[in-house]
């Protein structure tokens, strides 16, 4: 068999190690990967918003079977345009994407049908949206209706930050056209979870949950970033918090989407925070989370190539899929500097085994040397036998893997182990 990947981050190289352990695959490819994968994939350097090229790609090199990680292509269509020309996909249709590529439809559906999330009101007009807030109070949450790297959430603590937000992306067009829609929402408070789920239409398989850092700094300080670090499983998220949310959100959710011939099929990413008022959804993703994927492929026991096979032949089972009892906790190096300017092109050097995993996220290869080519360089996952031992674990392999001006959080699963020890 071969396989194709595109994408070429993090959560890539961990789904391609895990692919890796199906013996049926002779070939993997990484369309464009990064030079951390090189060793893993082989690497194919088209981007992964070229359709065109992945296409001619997948018919010349004869791919059975392709997994679309990132959402710009899958919100480009491009499960639908390797469908046509008979590859097979692990990913949703264009039609399907839209639950993360257009906040607006996310939010006007879980509205439609009862799924619990923060209440809102949707504008295309500035002056509206601005007349709304005086009707507001803080802190409130502003949202660019489309994809912008995770970073077009704003939340504000004043009415007048709220409405420089608005500006901005409505005038100004800090997110592009991804900002002339604006979402403005009721902040909530409370733990966030991320779950991943399978689905193949039919039913929807949870995957173990996980915790994100997505402020840069410890103590959750700085600026929202894709995301420092993760652990999983999410101690907040109980066996009676899962049965809730199968009830009220995970099976509403996939109904929903059937209901309005949206049938999504792949990994549905449900982004929760569990508030006084029961759990609510915060975000969709219509994909692997980043960072959430460097823990929660680990700990899984069942063969991925096979889950995914099954999930777009839509003849997934729950006991298909099987995760570890154990923790994992992922600590991201970065580019110091990130999410905003940040030098590169500085050497990673590894020294000594890593009782783990280093997943590369942004590295290129130059004359044998794998030097630093993003924000998020690589992500460091150990496995423990608790959350206690995984954290401990994490951060002494990360000081076996230097480069110049590497930066990252100190506090990866600090606030999940105060939790756990508290309950
Ligand atoms: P998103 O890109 O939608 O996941 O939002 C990024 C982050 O902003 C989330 O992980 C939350 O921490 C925060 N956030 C988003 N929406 C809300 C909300 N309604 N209330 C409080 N925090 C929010
Ligand atoms: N870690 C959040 C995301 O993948 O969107």
């Amino acid at each position: 068999m071969k396989v194709m990947v595109i994408g070429g981050g993090g959560r890539e190289h961990a789904i391609i190690k895990k692919l890796k352990e199906n013996k049926t695959i002779t070939t993997l490819y990484a369309v464009p990967g990064n030079g951390g994968m090189a060793n893993d994939a082989t690497l194919v350097p088209i981007g992964a918003k070229d359709l065109d090229k992945i296409c001619e790609f997948a018919v010349n090199e004869k791919i059975d079977f392709a997994v679309v990680a990132p959402d710009d292509p899958l919100v480009l269509g491009l499960v639908d345009r390797l469908n046509e020309v008979g590859v097979e996909c692990f990913g949703p249709t264009k039609d399907a994407a839209i639950i993360e590529g257009s906040k607006a439809f996310s939010k006007n559906l879980m509205k439609k049908y009862g799924i619990p999330t923060a209440t809102y009101e949707t504008f295309t007009d500035m002056e509206k949206a601005l007349a709304y807030l005086d009707t507001q109070s803080a802190p409130i949450v502003i949202k660019a209706d489309g994809l912008a790297l995770g970073k077009g959430v704003i939340i504000a603590e004043t009415i007048k930050d709220a409405k420089d937000a608005v500006i901005e992306m409505m005038q100004n067009g800090k997110f592009g056209a991804s900002g002339n829609t604006v979402v403005i929402e009721e902040f909530l408070q409370g733990p966030e979870v991320s779950v991943l789920a399978f689905t193949d239409g039919n039913i929807v398989v949870p995957m173990v949950s996980s915790m994100d850092h997505k402020r840069a700094k410890d103590n959750d300080q700085g600026l929202n970033t894709g995301g420092m670090g993760t652990i999983a499983p999410n101690p907040c998220y109980t066996k009676e918090i899962a049965e809730v949310c199968m009830k009220t959100i995970f099976k509403p959710t996939i109904d929903a989407m059937n209901s309005e011939n949206r049938t999504f099929k792949g990994c549905l990413y449900f982004g929760l925070m569990l508030t006084k008022n029961g759990p609510k959804v915060i975000e969709y993703n219509c994909r692997f989370g980043d960072p959430e994927t460097q823990v929660v492929l680990p700990l899984m026991e069942s063969d991925l190539f096979t889950v995914m096979q099954k999930t777009a032949r839509g003849t997934l089972k729950e006991e298909d899929v099987k995760f570890s009892n154990k923790s994992a906790c992922c600590v991201i190096m970065a580019s110091n500097g990130y999410p905003e300017s940040y030098e590169k092109g500085f050497e990673i050097v590894q020294t000594g085994e890593v009782d783990g995993e280093v997943y590369v996220a942004g590295a290129i290869l130059k004359d044998g040397k794998l030097l630093t080519n993003g924000g998020r360089v690589l992500g460091v996952t150990a496995i423990g036998d608790t959350l206690k031992e995984s954290i401990e674990k994490a951060y002494e392999q990360t000081k076996k893997v230097t480069f110049a001006n590497a930066y990252y959080r100190n506090d990866i699963g600090a606030k999940a182990l105060k939790i756990a020890e508290e309950m």
